[in-house]
């Protein structure tokens, strides 16, 4: 997305609280920032690297909050996606991993096809390791209509209907203090369809649309998906 387009998009959210602007990061990946939120356990201690199994499912708000994202602990490092591409065509760079071994990446977990995403009730979009019948394994797999992310190339689609990437949650590490940000999204956004769409679910859901939108403050809560949703759909 160029920055004038990126601006307009902005615009659209003006309903709301203005919570992004764009920044261009020295290493060309483009960064539609929010506030900084730090990852945090349930118990609101922040989240260390080391306490985060790998290839598991974990789930947090940013940077609404009822806009869920992944979080995932690679089996390798993951370097920085060049040649991704918006819907439209546009180009953008998806950041690599962050933490000691840059295998930590984040992803919007609202589906580029139909928006599906993970709920208290259900989940048909979640992190695959294993190989089955529908999936190669190690991608995330939405089973809704079988749309297809590489977790490890910016949530590139590799099978399946969906016209774009996941959106990436740039994420930072302070080594120094141990801790985990979300600091912003780079690739294409999917929640300003979201809310149009789950409008009345969201509404009732948190008493109120401007509750669901609100920006998630200060921290927000690292929890293993099978601890946030009842039920995840295997496929
Ligand atoms: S909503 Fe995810 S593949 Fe259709």
């Amino acid at each position: 997305m160029k920055r004038r387009e990126f601006l307009g998009s902005c615009a659209l959210l003006s309903g709301f609280a203005p919570l992004a602007c764009a920044v261009a990061l020295p290493e060309g990946v483009e960064v539609r920032r929010y506030a900084r939120a730090r990852l945090v356990d349930a118990h609101g201690n922040p989240l260390r690297q080391a306490a985060i199994a790998a290839e598991t499912n974990y789930v947090f708000m940013y940077p609404y909050a009822a806009t869920p994202c992944f979080l995932l602990r690679l089996a390798k490092s993951v370097p920085p996606a060049k040649a991704m591409h918006r819907e439209q065509g546009d180009p953008y760079m998806a950041p690599g991993g962050v933490g000691p071994a840059r295998d930590l990446v984040a992803f919007s977990a609202i589906c580029a096809h139909k928006l599906a995403y993970p709920t208290r009730d259900v989940s048909f979009i979640r992190y695959q390791r294993r190989r089955s019948a529908t999936s190669s394994g190690n991608v995330i797999h939405c089973c809704a209509d079988h749309s297809v992310y590489d977790p490890s190339a910016g949530a590139r689609v590799v099978a399946g209907p969906a016209p774009q990437p996941l959106a990436c949650i740039v994420l930072e590490h302070d080594a120094a203090r141990d801790e985990l940000y979300a600091v912003g999204t780079a690739g294409a956004e999917q929640f300003v369809p979201f809310f149009a769409k789950y409008e009345m679910k969201l509404t009732f859901e948190y008493g109120g649309l401007g509750r669901a939108h609100a920006p998630v403050g200060d921290t927000t809560v690292v929890r293993e998906l099978s601890n946030y949703c009842r039920n995840t759909i295997e496929c």
